[in-house]
């Protein structure tokens, strides 16, 4: 007789699910039914919100964290053949929004244990041609913000931090996102805190956080979203080639409420967080690294590593089997170099970041929601013990 999963099928554990409460829902609902539900008014609220969460003096609300990385790069005044260096193990639109930009992407390797960016590899990279360095702080894990800074300041470039998982991020005191130029925050659906799509764009000058706020909304000179308000319909000038980047007040209705939660939804995670790493100790797979002393990690993703050696299974065997037990599973992420599209592009080769190359091959990200219960954990502890055949 064949064994049940751990979970029915009917009850499947989706990755990433977000907690969404009754004041969201009902901020939407009163934003559908006021009949403004472009940008307007909660979007300036959250943006206020935001910058007083991270301590930064200015933010700007667009519609992705891929908008925000794109914007930020055009607002940093990189040209055509100026080069900016990323980390070898990230999501695909950090690197795109480089390409869009105009600019080209050079890639470092990773450090083996925190998954960041290697400041050394980064210093190896630094040409002529350097104008910016983007570092990601990868499932919420602070990178070295001392050694990267240092590098920024020496060869004086811009630095544009990605901070898609990084909302309570902090390094040495200091908030994610408020180290360099830039910071670029995602509330995508799988996010820390969610507005179905969306981003942010923090900054300390008055002028960049006014031109990304122009290109996010075709080029339209300043304050044109009030152009339909009660103040009377108000002529915009076009001012250059902008982009339809804005966010909405529908999305901003959902995340000034879960702005609100952010630090009960941390404290939520960090108990699964523990629970998952009392259970796995000892188990042949590897465990995410202690956060280092002085930082602030946002808990954004429980990465486990699969190697065939110690498991005795691979990776992708590992993510089917948990599929098999209704218990979703997600890759965070296979290096960028491994994509046809960056081969062909740029040459590279997966071969060349070993560190990123390797940990893509193995990581599994298990789920990691304040939505999820005490028993959806315990059913993930379940699923691969079952899957790994230990205990
Ligand atoms: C590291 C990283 N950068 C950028 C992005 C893009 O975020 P968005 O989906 O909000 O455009 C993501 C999204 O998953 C990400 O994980």
């Amino acid at each position: 007789m064949t064994e049940l999963p751990i979970r029915p099928k009917d009850r499947f554990l989706v990755f990433g699910a977000p907690a969404i409460e009754e004041p969201e829902i009902a901020e939407v609902v009163a934003s559908l039914r006021s009949g403004w539900l472009g940008t307007g008014p909660k979007v300036a609220q959250f943006e206020r919100d935001f910058a007083a969460y991270t301590g930064a003096p200015h933010a700007a609300a667009v519609n992705s964290c891929t908008a925000a990385l794109h914007l930020s790069i055009l607002a940093a005044g990189l040209r055509p053949g100026d080069e900016v260096i990323t980390t070898a193990l990230t999501f695909c639109a950090t690197v795109n929004a480089i390409i869009h930009a105009g600019a080209t992407p050079v890639l470092a390797d990773i450090d083996p244990v925190t998954m960041n960016i290697d400041p050394q590899r980064v210093a190896e990279r630094i040409t002529d041609r350097t104008r910016a360095l983007l570092p990601v702080h990868l499932a919420g894990r602070a990178c070295d913000m001392e050694a990267l800074e240092g590098l920024a300041g020496k060869h004086q470039l811009k630095l544009i931090e990605d901070c898609a998982h990084a909302i309570e991020t902090e390094y040495r005191g200091r908030r994610a996102g408020t180290f360099g130029d830039f910071g670029c925050f995602s509330f995508y659906v799988t996010k820390n805190i969610v507005t179905g799509e969306g981003g942010m764009v923090v900054t300390r000058r008055e002028e960049d956080v006014a031109r990304i706020k122009i290109l996010a909304l075709h080029g339209m000179s300043k304050d044109a979203w009030k152009r339909f308000g009660d103040d009377g319909y108000k002529h915009y000038q076009v001012v250059e080639a902008g982009f339809k980047y804005n966010m909405m007040d529908l999305q901003a209705a959902i995340g000034l409420h879960q702005l609100k939660r952010i630090e009960p939804y941390w404290r939520r995670r960090q108990e699964i967080w523990r629970h998952y790493n009392d259970a796995f100790a000892g188990w042949p797979i590897g465990l995410p690294a202690a956060p280092e002393p002085g930082t602030r990690h946002a808990l954004h993703l429980y990465t486990i590593l699969v190697d065939p050696q110690k498991a005795g299974l691979d990776r992708d065997a590992f993510l089917d089997a948990m599929t098999a037990q209704n218990i979703g599973v997600g890759v965070h992420y296979l290096s960028v170099p491994e994509h046809p599209y960056y081969q062909q592009t740029f040459g590279w080769r997966p071969e060349d970041f070993p560190n990123a190359m390797r940990i893509g091959r193995q990581t599994v990200s298990l789920p990691l929601s304040a939505k999820m219960s005490d028993e959806d954990a315990d059913d993930v502890i379940r699923a691969v013990r079952r899957v790994l055949g230990c205990g």
